[in-house]
């Protein structure tokens, strides 16, 4: 069987990182969520008081950092540097400022070298905002996931519920809607659906539904 390269976009909170995970089992490929690798990067600035608009010191420090993805139970565990940063990568100092580290082009062009190498044998799902565009634009899968920014944001909410972490539905929704205003408007590989890419909206799907779609897309290609 051919080993695809199966990309999926979309902005924040569409429930990429969740379906990508189920695809990828289902078809025992390699999983990779590429926004983990900025997470990665944005949580080593902060910790060393880094100038998250300061390309040059991001980059200085992107190139002596190593990014592993580890396949794991949970889905996938994140190492900055051989230390596990998997929980850490999820707060939201992080998250209120990756979106800014992630505009450099100068840091996008490292990651996505080191993303095009991850991906370098086929069978892989990977997830993010540019890889059906800049990353994989071979890939024989796209798709670009959407939600209304309400569904998003609550499904946010409810996941933090569960988690038993402090939630506030109505920041949630203004801080999704300014990182998918940063990550559309910025210069470099802005958050867009590829030409080719299909796209899903999954505002009143459930997960199964919107993996069963994907799925029906890879029996076409596979
Ligand atoms: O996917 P996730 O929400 O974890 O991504 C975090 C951030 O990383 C995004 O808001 C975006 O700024 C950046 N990102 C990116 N390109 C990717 C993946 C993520 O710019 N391929």
């Amino acid at each position: 069987k051919k080993k695809l390269s199966i990309a999926i976009d979309g902005p924040a909170a569409a429930g990429k990182s969740t379906v990508a995970k189920i695809v990828a089992e289902k078809l025992s490929y390699l999983y990779i969520d590429t926004g983990a690798m900025y997470r990665a990067l944005t949580y080593k600035a902060i910790i060393g008081n880094l100038d998250i608009e300061d390309e040059e010191a991001l980059l200085k420090s992107l190139m002596s950092t190593e990014i592993e993805l580890v396949p794991a139970e949970s889905g996938q565990l994140v190492y900055l540097d051989d230390q596990n940063v998997t929980h850490e990568i999820r707060t939201a100092a992080v998250t209120n400022s990756v979106s800014i580290v992630s505009k450099h082009p100068k840091v996008r062009k490292e990651m996505v070298k080191r993303q095009q190498k991850f991906a370098q044998n086929g069978g892989v799902v990977m997830d993010g905002r540019d890889i059906g565009t800049h990353v994989l634009p071979n890939a024989e899968v796209k798709v670009f996931l959407r939600a209304s920014v309400e569904e998003r944001a609550l499904r946010r909410h409810l996941e933090n519920q569960q988690k038993g972490f402090p939630s506030d539905l109505e920041k949630l929704k203004q801080e999704i809607a300014l990182r998918d205003k940063i990550d559309s408007e910025r210069e470099t590989a802005p958050l867009k659906k590829a030409e080719d890419a299909i796209e899903i909206d999954t505002t009143s799907l459930t997960i199964p539904e919107v993996v069963d779609q994907i799925m029906a897309l890879v029996d076409e290609r596979i």
